[in-house]
């Protein structure tokens, strides 16, 4: 059984070319589409029932014009959200950054003391703390920090300087008093500021990042589906965004590659 429709992907804006750029390397035959609503971003700041709304309005766009045979939800926040529901409201399979990541961080842990760093809107939704409780053994001590700004450096195309570090040395003071060994980056724009955040939270500290995990979710829902494409040819990759498609392809290209070679312009009928 194969299935060549493609997987769709989407963040509140280039947070989730982290993990588009994981799956596109660990299945390079599939095709993808990836939606960026950065006419919409932060998705941070807002109350959850928004996003909530935002992920359904974006997950029927992905099946109903676009054909995904998956989902992808490659923002923390939408996942923290909407992630339980999401799949009923896709009619195929959804996968979602905060298990991935959450398993990954209790894994590399050798102290037992974690960090879990994201948005206000997914550190407040308790979504990291539910899903470690779920599957730690006794022993794992877990800290949580809301990053606000972060993101919109990321947006602007800001990934390293003096203003990034003074609001990283602040905002991550928690993380280093508390002597975590390991950090999970649990916002898919993060990745983009490690080098800041790994300099701050000092070299011994193991930065972790959802993206593979999530890649290696994906790859492994296709298989257990068998809804793995078949062709043995490069996939085609698609890049939609909901605000400036110029912009989203220039930045789009700098963060994940040659692979986003233009973007094209989604509008929403009723922008919020
Ligand atoms: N990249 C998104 C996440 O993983 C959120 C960014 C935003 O605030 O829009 O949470």
């Amino acid at each position: 059984m194969a299935d060549d429709r493609p997987i769709g992907i989407f963040d509140s804006g280039f947070g989730g070319l982290t993990v588009a750029r994981a799956v596109i390397d660990l299945l390079p035959d599939e095709d993808v589409v990836y939606f960026g609503d950065t006419g919409r971003y932060p998705y941070g700041p807002r109350p959850l029932e928004e996003v909530r709304a935002f992920a359904h309005e974006i997950t029927r766009l992905l099946v109903e014009q676009h054909g995904v045979k998956m989902v992808v939800v490659a923002c923390n926040t939408a996942a923290a959200a909407a992630l339980p529901e999401l799949e009923e409201v896709a009619g195929v399979p959804v996968v979602g950054v905060i298990e991935p990541g959450a398993r990954s961080l209790v894994e590399v842990t050798e102290s037992g003391r974690v960090g879990v760093i994201g948005t206000v809107g997914t550190i407040a939704s308790g979504a990291y703390q539910a899903s470690i409780a779920a599957m730690d053994g006794p022993g794992v001590e877990l800290f949580c920090a809301a990053c606000p700004g972060f993101v919109e450096f990321v947006e602007r195309g800001v990934l390293e300087g003096d203003q990034i570090t003074v609001l990283a040395e602040r905002l991550l003071a928690p993380m280093v008093e508390a002597k975590v060994d390991s950090l999970l980056l649990g916002c898919t724009h993060y990745p983009y500021l490690a080098r800041t955040i790994s300099k701050v939270m000092g070299h011994g500290v193991v930065l972790v990042s959802s993206a593979d995990e999530t890649a290696f979710a994906v790859a492994d829902a296709l298989r257990a589906l068998g809804a793995a494409t078949t062709r043995r040819t490069p996939g085609t990759h698609r890049f939609l965004s909901s605000g400036d498609v110029a912009w989203f392809a220039d930045l789009g290209r700098r963060l994940l590659g040659p692979e986003l070679g233009s973007a094209e312009s989604h509008v929403w009928i009723s922008p919020r």
